[in-house]
C-alpha cells in the first residue's frame, strides 16, 4: 500500500495527499517567438486559438496552398502574414519557428523546407508516414543546428507530469499492465483525410498513436510488438489491437479504431496500485491512484481541460531560448523509436501508403 508522502498540493480531501503536483510550468512564462503555421487545417486552429488564450507566443504567419485560405485563416486569429504558398512563411522574417500542420504524408517535405530555410520545427504527430523519414528529419535538423520536435501534446500535459513522477518515485511497485485506447467513429468517407491512404490516413498515425506513445513512456522500449487489424473500405487501418512487452516482462495492451468511440481512457497497474487516466487520457485529464482492494486513495483533477495544445508550444519556445536542440520531454530518440513501432504494426497489418 502506497504512504502518504510529505512535499505533496493541497487537497480538499480528508484522504492523504499521494499524487505529486504536476511540476509543469506556466505556458504564459514562456519566452515569446515568432510562429509560422504552414497548413491552415482543423488542428492548426486549435493551436493557434491555444496560443492565442494561454501564452505570449505569436503567430505571426500562416501558409496555405491557396491564398484565399492562407487570408481567411489569418483574418479568423488576426495574423499579420498571410501566404499563398509554403515557402513564402519560410521568407517571413518574422518566422523563428515553423508548426507544421500538414497531413502525416506531406510532413516530410514540409518539415525538411523549413529546416533548410534555418528555422526550428515542431511537427504534429505522426511525425512522418515511416521511420525512414522520421531519421530524414532528424538528421536534417542536426545537420543545420536547429530544434526539432514531435507535437505529441499529451507529453507536455501537467496530468502527465503526475504520471511520470509516480512512475520515477515507484508509487505503483513495479509496473506490469498498461491498457490505453483511442478510437473516434468517423464516418466512412473517401474524401476525408483519414480514410486517404494518400495521405497517410487511417486510425494508427492519427489515433493509435496517442496508446502507443503513452506505452512507450510508461513501459520504455518494447521488447515485442503484435497487432492485429481490420482494414477500412479504402484499404487504410481502420482498427488495430497491439499487444506490446518490455524486457521486465510488463505488457501495454492498446487499442485504436475509426469505427467506434471507445473509452479513451488509460490506466497503469503495478505490484503496489494503479492509475486510472479518465477519457480522453491524452487530453486534460483526472490521474485516480486506486488500491489493490479498489479504493480510491487520491486524485489529481486538471486545472483547466480547454487549450492543452499550449504547453507543447510553450516548451518548444523554452527549448528554442535555451538554445536547445530538441526537448528532454518528448526526445528525438523516442520520437524515432516510436516511429520504428508504427512501422512494425503496419508490417502486421498489411498496411503501406503510396508513394512510400
Ligand atoms: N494534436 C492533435 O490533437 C491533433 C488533432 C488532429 C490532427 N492532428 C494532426 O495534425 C495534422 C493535420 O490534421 P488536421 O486534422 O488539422 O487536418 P486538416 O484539417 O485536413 O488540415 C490539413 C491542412 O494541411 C494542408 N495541406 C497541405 N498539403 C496537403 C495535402 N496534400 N492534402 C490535404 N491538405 C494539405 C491543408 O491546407 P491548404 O490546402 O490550405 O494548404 C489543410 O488545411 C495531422 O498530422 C494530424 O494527425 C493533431
Amino acid at each position: 500500500m502506497p504512504q502518504p508522502r510529505p512535499d505533496n498540493q493541497a487537497h480538499n480531501t480528508a484522504r492523504p495527499v499521494l499524487l505529486p503536483a504536476p511540476r509543469t510550468l506556466s505556458p504564459r512564462d514562456a519566452p515569446s517567438l515568432g510562429w509560422g503555421v504552414m497548413g491552415p487545417g482543423g488542428i492548426a486552429a486549435s493551436f493557434v486559438e491555444a496560443l492565442r488564450r494561454h501564452t505570449e507566443q505569436r503567430v505571426v504567419a500562416v501558409g496555405s496552398r491557396d491564398p484565399q485560405r492562407a487570408r481567411a485563416f489569418a483574418d479568423r486569429f488576426g495574423i499579420p502574414g498571410a501566404h499563398g504558398s509554403y515557402a513564402d512563411v519560410l521568407d517571413d522574417d518574422r518566422v523563428d519557428i515553423v508548426y507544421v500542420a500538414s497531413p502525416h504524408s506531406a510532413h516530410v517535405d514540409h518539415a525538411l523546407q523549413a529546416i533548410e530555410a534555418g528555422r526550428h520545427v515542431l511537427v504534429e504527430k505522426a511525425f512522418t508516414r515511416n521511420a525512414r523519414e522520421a531519421e530524414q528529419l532528424v538528421r536534417a535538423a542536426r545537420e543545420q543546428g536547429v530544434f526539432l520536435m514531435e507535437a505529441m501534446w499529451t507529453r507536455f500535459l501537467p496530468h502527465i507530469d503526475v504520471v511520470r513522477q509516480v512512475l520515477e518515485t515507484g508509487l505503483l511497485g513495479e509496473i506490469r499492465t498498461v491498457t490505453a485506447d483511442h478510437g473516434q467513429f468517423m464516418t466512412p468517407d473517401a474524401t476525408h483525410r483519414l480514410f486517404a491512404p494518400e495521405l497517410a490516413g487511417g486510425a494508427l498515425l492519427d489515433l493509435g498513436i496517442y496508446p502507443v506513445s503513452f506505452a512507450s513512456m510508461v513501459l520504455g522500449p518494447f521488447a515485442s510488438v503484435t497487432a492485429v487489424g481490420t482494414k477500412a473500405f479504402t484499404g487504410v487501418d481502420g482498427q488495430a489491437s497491439i499487444v506490446v512487452s518490455n524486457e521486465a516482462g510488463a505488457h501495454g495492451v492498446l487499442n485504436t479504431s475509426l469505427f467506434a468511440r471507445t473509452p479513451t481512457t488509460a490506466s497503469i497497474s503495478g505490484t503496489h496500485a494503479r492509475l486510472e487516466i479518465e477519457g480522453d487520457f491524452y487530453a486534460p485529464a483526472t490521474v485516480r491512484l486506486i488500491s489493490h482492494e479498489g479504493e480510491l486513495l487520491d486524485s489529481h483533477v486538471p486545472a483547466r481541460r480547454e487549450g492543452g495544445l499550449c504547453f507543447e508550444a510553450a516548451e518548444a519556445a523554452r527549448c528554442v531560448r535555451a538554445g536547445r536542440l530538441e526537448s528532454d520531454l518528448m526526445p528525438l530518440a523516442e520520437t524515432l523509436r516510436i516511429m520504428h513501432v508504427l512501422d512494425g504494426i503496419r508490417r502486421d497489418l498489411g498496411v503501406s501508403y503510396p508513394g512510400e
